[in-house]
């Protein structure tokens, strides 16, 4: 079992997290992780706050010499902006009314904010949008690029790229999954992480509008894992269907309001002669793979099991619920009408949210590679993978 645990305030000291069931015998340095925080930080859209958070992990435990020992790694990555905000979310007790901010009472809709204070009895919105705050997913990402760490050692990759913002929507180029590490290069150049440099232009014009506008942006991003086993997950119990585990921890990610798989809702419209991805077998002696598919749209799941093709996962996430263009909301004292909070934000970030997705999709990945092969250490988990993969090759 690999498993987590987050916690931490949006301009608290620090956020917080405890990774367990890494194999020891990992090679992890904070580098690794450093470079995955940079990536969520960037892209076109961001707010202030990323010009004041340059994000960096400390590993407390866990890791020695640079390898994984098999003990829970805990992992902190400092808020540089608490020290705007030491009164205001200090943890003793105070009556002091000059260190105690005006208390937030207008409920940004399309936030935690009514709901939370409601469900915590609570008269301050800020004791719930702290921890509702999408700067949880910096941890998220830091436990992803742990367990992408581990992946990347049995060859499978997690990658994603913008597919739409707002109206705009990108074409793949021709290349695409056919040349993975081109077709990475050119997302991780880009500015919005969109592989289509025409698309993303607009797309670039439509932040800088709706901004302007003081308004947000939505989109679509792709998450795929390339070069994955069949056989992760089962069909046995639903709680350990592949898809159901990866569409749960897309869906946890702050602001996705829709995930699918593969072909996903434009399956509807179509006969089952056009939806279900044919069976091929080419041997490997014949320089092929064993068993593939010319087409994907079961998206790399079939039955909660993956069928040894791409995994392919699109997600929708809404716009940015923090408008500079404040919407009508009820002010939780007084109960009159009055204009939500108008907070710092970003005003598109689609971007980061792909980031996080892939985060939380190697850590699901992680977990069924190590519920199916085992693995107190990394030699063990890896001479047990690839086993498997010759032979599924040759079934
Ligand atoms: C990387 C990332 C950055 C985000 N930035 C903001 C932001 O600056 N302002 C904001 O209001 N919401 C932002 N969100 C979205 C909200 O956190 C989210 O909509 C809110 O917590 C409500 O959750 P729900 O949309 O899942 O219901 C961001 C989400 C992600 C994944």
């Amino acid at each position: 079992m690999i498993r987590y645990f987050t916690a931490g305030e949006s301009h608290g000291k620090c956020l917080t997290v405890i990774l367990e069931g890494i194999p020891s015998g990992l090679r992890l340095n904070e580098e690794d992780i450093n470079r995955e925080l940079k990536r969520r930080q960037n892209g076109y859209g961001r707010g202030k706050r990323m010009d004041i958070e340059k994000d960096r992990v400390e590993i407390l435990s866990g890791v020695r010499f640079g390898e994984t020992i098999g003990s829970p790694i805990s992992m902190m990555i400092e808020n540089k902006d608490w020290k705007n905000w030491k009164d205001e979310m200090s943890v003793k007790e105070t009556r002091d009314i000059k260190v105690m901010e005006r208390p937030l009472t207008h409920p940004r809709p399309g936030h935690a904010d009514l709901p939370g204070v409601l469900k915590f009895r609570r008269s301050d919105i800020r004791d719930i949008l702290e921890r509702s705050s999408a700067r949880e997913t910096a941890v998220r990402v830091a436990v992803g690029a742990v367990c992408k760490k581990l992946l990347s050692t049995l060859r499978v990759n997690v990658l994603s790229y913008v597919s739409s913002i707002g109206s705009i929507t990108a074409k793949l180029p021709r290349m695409y999954l056919n040349d993975i590490d081109r077709f990475i290069k050119k997302v991780e150049s880009a500015h919005l992480r969109c592989p289509d440099k025409a698309a993303e232009k607009l797309m670039i014009k439509a932040i800088n509008s709706a901004g302007r506008k003081g308004d947000t942006l939505g989109g679509v991003f792709t998450v795929v894992v390339n070069n994955v086993t069949a056989g992760l997950g089962s069909h046995v119990q639903w709680d350990l269907k592949l898809d159901g585990l990866l569409a749960r921890s897309v869906m946890s990610i702050q602001g996705i309001k829709g995930v699918e798989l593969g072909g996903g809702f434009s399956l509807a419209s179509k006969p089952g002669s056009l939806v279900h991805d044919e069976i091929f077998f080419k041997s490997p002696n014949k320089r092929g793979r064993g068993y593939y598919r010319r087409t994907n749209n079961a998206g790399g799941i079939e039955g909660g099991i993956s069928n040894g093709e791409n995994i392919i996962i699109n997600a929708v996430m809404k716009p940015i619920p923090s408008l500079g263009k404040a919407l009508r909301s009820v002010d939780i004292l007084s109960k009159k009408q009055v204009k939500a909070e108008v907070v710092r934000a970003d005003i598109c970030a689609v971007p980061a949210a792909g980031v996080v997705a892939e985060a939380v999709t190697a850590f699901e990945i992680a977990k069924a590679v190590k519920g199916k092969f085992g693995g107190d250490c990394m030699f063990g988990m890896k001479s047990n993978y690839l086993a498997y993969v010759e032979y599924v090759k040759n079934h």
